[in-house]
């Protein structure tokens, strides 16, 4: 059935109408809290074309009808339409950054908290472990690991990584400074590997949506890499203002290389930089 408004399929490419897309943002704003439309329009529009594909739908009406009936889940929904793409250390020199000029004020604290804010499937989740555990941080440290969707968050319970991805994350985790064999900290024969466990000891697991969430805990270091880039740039600073709000004064915030918030006006009272290249910033 062709749906409500200007629903055409044109040169095989599912055509989402002006009206459909409207009437859905309002449905998911109002029904889950969910701000689609902060979201970068073109990504989000091609996100919500593969949704619809992958759940066998014909148009944005009958995903919105699925959601309203409760055939479709909003996790569901969200586990199709978010972009979970992660690697284990990635972008080390960040990670060497954060190393260096962040968790030398962690060695003078008995113990601090961290936020991970969007963890997608544990890759970040053991990096960040690994690499407090190098620096002799770890065991006074708590992290609360996060994410939109409960079905990625699972996957992090316990991270899991391809080996051949260990041996590409190697070559990363000596550039961020590690020091001995990536593997070391995993386990498992066959073409997975899994995380060591005990270095999951004082892990928390929360959804978490950036947008609006509200945890009851002040961190020391919020890290939320590769998420503002899924959004529009004009409403980053909604994004940021709720981070801001779940760190202590003097806390760190840690994001993605291509997530510069220099250029948001209403934040550069909130905010310093800490070091230049690698958007670590500390609040006021
Ligand atoms: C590309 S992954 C980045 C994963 C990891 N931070 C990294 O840098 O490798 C983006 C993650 O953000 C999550 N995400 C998307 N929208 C979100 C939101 N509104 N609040 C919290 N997390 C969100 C997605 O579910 C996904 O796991």
């Amino acid at each position: 059935m062709p749906a409500q408004g200007n629903y055409i399929k044109r040169n095989n490419l599912l055509q989402i109408s002006v009206s459909e897309l409207d009437a859905f943002h309002e449905y998911i704003e109002s029904e889950y809290q969910f701000k689609l439309k902060w979201y970068n329009s073109a990504s989000a529009e091609r996100r919500l074309r593969k949704t619809i594909k992958n759940l066998q739908l014909n148009s944005l009406t009958d995903l919105q009808a699925g959601l309203q009936k409760g055939s479709i889940s909003f996790q569901r929904f969200l586990s199709e339409f978010t972009v979970n793409v992660t690697q284990v250390f990635r972008e080390p020199e960040s990670l060497k950054d954060l190393k260096n000029n962040v968790l030398p004020f962690f060695r003078k604290v008995v113990d601090f908290n961290v936020l991970l804010v969007g963890s997608s499937s544990g890759a970040e989740l053991a990096t960040l472990c690994i690499i407090l555990k190098e620096n002799g941080l770890l065991k006074r440290s708590k992290i609360v690991a996060t994410d939109i969707s409960e079905n990625i968050l699972k996957e992090a319970y316990k991270p899991k990584l391809q080996k051949s991805d260990l041996i590409e994350g190697h070559e990363n985790y000596l550039r961020a400074g590690g020091y001995r064999e990536l593997d070391h900290y995993f386990l498992g024969a066959g073409s997975q590997a899994y995380l060591d466990e005990s270095l999951l000891e004082k892990v928390e697991f929360k959804t978490f949506d950036v947008c609006h969430s509200q945890l009851e805990e002040r961190f020391d270091l919020v890290i939320c890499k590769n998420v503002l880039i899924y959004f529009q740039y004009d409403e980053q600073h909604h994004l940021i203002n709720n981070l801001s709000r779940h760190m202590k004064d003097k806390a760190f915030l840690a994001l993605g290389e291509k997530e510069s918030i220099l250029r948001l006006q209403k934040l550069n009272d909130t905010f310093s930089l800490v070091t230049g290249e690698y958007n670590i910033y500390r609040k006021n």
